[in-house]
């Protein structure tokens, strides 16, 4: 017999134009192949049980975001009720892999299948970037595509999420700080330096334009070489906008020394996760990243 509702929701990688996006840059990201699993049950008031596995302080740090974001869930859903909620599957919680967005899809997805709502990935994905609203503030709504629709997409907020194919999935690292990002902080300094250095900025974000382009012929083509030229050019970019940090600098030098085509920063930045595209040479830099003491993520675009 079935007792409760379950949904679930990727976790993505931001490949090209993490923050331009915000301002209609077209970005390109992936889901990977871990996901958020959420379980509800009926309820006379809200419990959480949060039992992913998770960087040390992301839950504490989150979780009035948290609390909030199911609010918004439940509001844009249209529902009353209250629910025991249990979180898990193999997507770690941690800055820089979508998993609040994650966490957002699963969440919409299990209180419908709870309720025998039916609903279509283009209304989950609504309802969760409204839940997202409460971790970013004004998100651009990149995460939640991901973590609902799943594969490779290219993304124009407001207007365009394009369902891009490869001809089989590709092998990244992605190396973790360790380090929790607040993501409005991040999202709201680069406006902030957007208004004082309008004209540098608006010649950083033509050249991240420029990137998405080449970047989206260079994919459909699987001209990894370019891709990963494209990374490390998108990565200076994210560093001239002070969305890096020392820690995420270094884990992209430790990947290129190692094999990656082509390594940046990913997600929030300022702390969060880097990501490195390793097709033939995954083990080497996971094990490289590993020796120097972080986290290393072995996972696929394009699943
Ligand atoms: C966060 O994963 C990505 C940002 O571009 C914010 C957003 O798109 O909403 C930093």
């Amino acid at each position: 017999m079935k007792i409760m509702g379950k949904g679930y929701g990727y976790g993505k990688v931001i490949l090209f134009n993490e923050h331009f996006v915000v301002y209609g840059v077209p970005a390109i990201a992936s889901a990977i192949d871990k996901k958020t699993i959420a379980e509800v049950k009926k309820s006379d008031r809200d419990i959480i049980h949060d039992d992913r596995d998770a960087t040390p302080g992301y839950k504490e740090e989150k979780f009035h975001q948290q609390i909030e974001s199911i609010k918004r869930i439940k509001e844009k859903m249209g529902v009353k009720d209250s629910f025991e909620i249990r979180l898990h599957g193999d997507l770690k919680a941690t800055s820089g892999v979508g998993a609040s967005a994650a966490s957002c899809v699963a969440i919409g997805r299990a209180i419908a299948d709870e309720l025998k709502m039916k609903l279509s990935d283009e209304e989950i994905n609504e309802i969760a970037y409204e839940g997202e609203k409460a971790y970013h503030g004004n998100p651009s709504g990149i995460d939640n595509a991901c973590s609902t629709f799943g594969g490779l997409i290219w993304f124009v907020k407001g207007r365009e999420i394009e369902k891009m194919k490869v001809s089989k999935p590709v092998e990244i690292v992605m190396g973790d700080t360790g380090i929790t990002t607040d993501t409005k902080r991040a999202v709201e300094g680069v406006k902030q330096r957007r208004e004082i250095y309008r004209e540098r900025y608006d010649e950083i974000f033509e050249e991240a334009n420029k990137i998405a382009y080449e970047a989206k012929k260079a994919l459909i083509q699987e001209d990894w070489n370019k891709v990963g030229m494209l990374m490390n050019k998108n990565h200076e970019l994210l560093r001239q906008i002070e969305v890096s940090c020392d820690e995420l600098d270094m884990l992209v030098e430790i990947a290129r020394k190692n094999g990656a085509i082509g390594a940046k920063m990913t997600g929030s930045g300022l702390g969060g996760y880097m990501v490195a595209l390793t097709p033939g040479s995954q083990e080497k830099v996971a094990r490289a990243i590993e020796a120097e003491g972080f986290f290393a993520l072995r996972t696929r675009i394009g699943v």
